[in-house]
């Protein structure tokens, strides 16, 4: 049984930020499901939006801009807290050594995405999480108070239950001892103790068919969470990025920036026609979720498997500056995009909901907090400003840390915990059974529960999964654990969360959009208890 201060599953920038600053002050353990860098965080494009030029740009307006792409929901009081302190977690970032991209003058280079009214992403070309997290890897493995364990892979968080105390939804004061653990090189599951936990677990694009996502994002944080009785909120609002590359096999699917479209590019159907002005006056720079249901219903309505980007008219040198990547990996699948239309479709991209975390990053469980993508703080409300993600974790994992650093001398590591039981459990019978089911999710979701939603959609999705639900649960009770079987239990759980949040939404509003609904009603948030 191993012992630490702060105990952080995740190593995405939620979780090394916060590794980083809570090491100053007592022992800390990192763990991570796949090799150290696979988050959605190395993959990160655009940027990081901060106010930067303050002579065109201020926080009003960064903050106008957030609750605008937020269509009513965000909690002011956090979008506020966000955008002010972003700038500073920005810097200590650089201070750490990210290099973003200048400009001749020596000045950051700040590019523009849809939703936002000034230009303030800050980049590192076209790879800007890359460099973050290289950054970040750094300064971790020269901290001596920093263990990182790749591939422990987290199966549950460790509360009262695991005492044979009862624990329900109504329980006040769930308390988080740790985690069991499953090193996935041995195949031996661990007990991990902690007097804090962090839940840095990022998103669950895999809950979708085609989705922008590395491998590892399967929802695992928040189906913990919600496994332990904690709240779990806005899970409805599912973000489509609007233009992800059309190629048919590729999976997890290639972004095409949305940096691109700030940069000039301009959104066409196949017969080489602009239609977003048809649906907003912003045109290719509107809210994603207003673009996504726009290339959604083109789509739809012509019959067309995807729409294209055009950049023939933009500056080649500037264009490879800038875009180096995405240049290249259409270049390698046979599109000149100085020369050809890029193909697009709307993916899956970013979980705005989540673990219901307070302003200082505390979930409705005691000593268990969470930040970053499987965090819901009320920042993004009902739609995700882009590049305002990477902001939000940063600005977490830093208000976390100040928390925790008050409260966790006066913890004391739980002493009756028993080790993780496998009675009864054997080897699965046929792996095949949980890739099919997970398929089988991906269909539902995708089919069911993607941008266009109705009440009858719904309520098919549910009946659906409820079947799949019982089976992997049974499975689940007989089986030895393996990640593959745990990705699925947790994100059959996450698709419940999702299809269950849209159906208590009697509206249509920011990604939750429902044909039953044309008209918004005033809503409140959805807690699912
Ligand atoms: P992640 O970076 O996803 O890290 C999660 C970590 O948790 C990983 O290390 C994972 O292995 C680990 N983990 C998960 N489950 C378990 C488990 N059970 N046990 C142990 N470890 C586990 N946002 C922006 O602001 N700007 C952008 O330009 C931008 N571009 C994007 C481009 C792409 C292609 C994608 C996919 C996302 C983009 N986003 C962008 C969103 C942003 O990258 C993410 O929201 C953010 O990086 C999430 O950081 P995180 O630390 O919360 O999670
Ligand atoms: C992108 O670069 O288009 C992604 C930005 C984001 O998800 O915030």
């Amino acid at each position: 049984m191993k012992k630490f201060d702060f105990l952080i599953i995740g190593s995405g920038i939620a979780g090394l930020t916060y590794a980083l600053k809570v090491a100053q002050h007592g022992s800390v353990c990192i763990i991570t499901k796949a090799s150290e860098d696979e988050s959605n965080t190395k993959y990160a494009q655009g940027g990081v939006a901060a106010v930067w030029d303050f002579e065109e740009d201020s926080y009003r307006k960064h903050i106008a801009d957030t609750l605008d792409a937020g269509a009513g929901l965000c909690d002011k009081k956090i979008v506020e807290i966000v955008v002010k302190e972003g700038p500073q977690r920005v810097q200590e970032v650089i201070d750490w050594g990210a290099r973003f991209d200048m400009n001749a003058e020596g000045v950051y280079d700040l590019g523009r995405e849809g939703g936002h009214s000034e230009h303030r992403v800050l980049h590192h070309k076209d790879n800007t999480g890359f460099e973050i997290e290289q950054t970040l890897l750094q300064q971790i493995s020269k901290h001596p108070n920093i263990e990182l364990h790749t591939h422990y892979f987290a199966i549950d968080i460790i509360t009262q239950h695991h005492l044979g105390v009862e624990v329900t939804r109504r329980t006040k004061n769930i308390e988080c001892y740790g985690v069991y653990v499953l090193n996935t090189r041995t195949k031996k599951t661990e007990t991990i103790l902690s007097k804090i936990t962090l839940l840095a677990t990022g998103g669950a694009g895999h809950v979708y068919r085609n989705t922008t996502n590395p491998i590892i994002a399967t929802g695992d944080g928040i189906a913990m969470v919600y496994r332990a009785k904690g709240k779990i909120e806005n899970m409805e609002f599912y973000q489509f990025h609007p233009t992800a590359l059309y190629n048919p096999g590729e999976y997890p699917s290639f972004l095409i920036t949305e940096a691109i479209r700030g940069f000039g590019g301009i959104l066409k159907t196949n017969d080489e026609k602009e239609f977003m002005h048809k649906y907003d006056k912003r045109a290719s720079l509107a809210p994603r979720d207003i673009v996504a249901r726009a290339i959604d219903n083109e789509m739809k309505k012509r019959g067309d498997e995807c729409v294209f980007l055009d950049c023939r008219h933009l500056d080649k040198k500037k264009f490879i500056a800038h875009f180096p990547n995405i240049y290249e990996k259409c270049l390698s699948i046979g599109i000149d995009v100085m020369k050809d239309i890029i193909p697009v479709v709307p993916a899956a991209h970013y979980l705005c909901g989540g673990i219901k975390t307070d302003d200082r990053g505390r979930s409705s469980i005691k000593n268990l907090y969470a930040c970053g993508e499987c965090a819901c703080t009320g920042l993004h409300g009902a739609n995700r400003l882009a590049s305002n993600s990477l902001l939000e974790a940063m600005v977490f994992s830093h208000r976390a840390y100040l928390d925790a650093i008050k409260v966790f001398s006066k913890i004391d590591f739980q002493k009756k915990i028993p080790a993780w039981n496998a009675e009864g459990t054997f080897n699965p019978e046929e792996m095949v059974l949980i890739t099919f089911t997970r398929i089988e999710l991906q269909n539902i979701m995708s089919s069911y529960v993607g941008i266009v939603r109705s009440n009858l959609r719904l309520k098919r999705a549910f009946e659906r999964l409820e079947l799949i639900y019982r089976e992997t649960e049974e499975l689940y009770e007989r089986t030895i654990v393996s990640p593959e079987l745990c990705e699925l239990r947790n994100l059959i759980n996450v698709g419940y969360l999702i299809i269950r949040s849209s159906m208590m939404r009697k509206e249509s509003r920011g990604l939750n959009f429902n044909t039953d609904y044309p008209k918004k009603l005033k809503v409140g948030k959805n807690t699912i208890l």
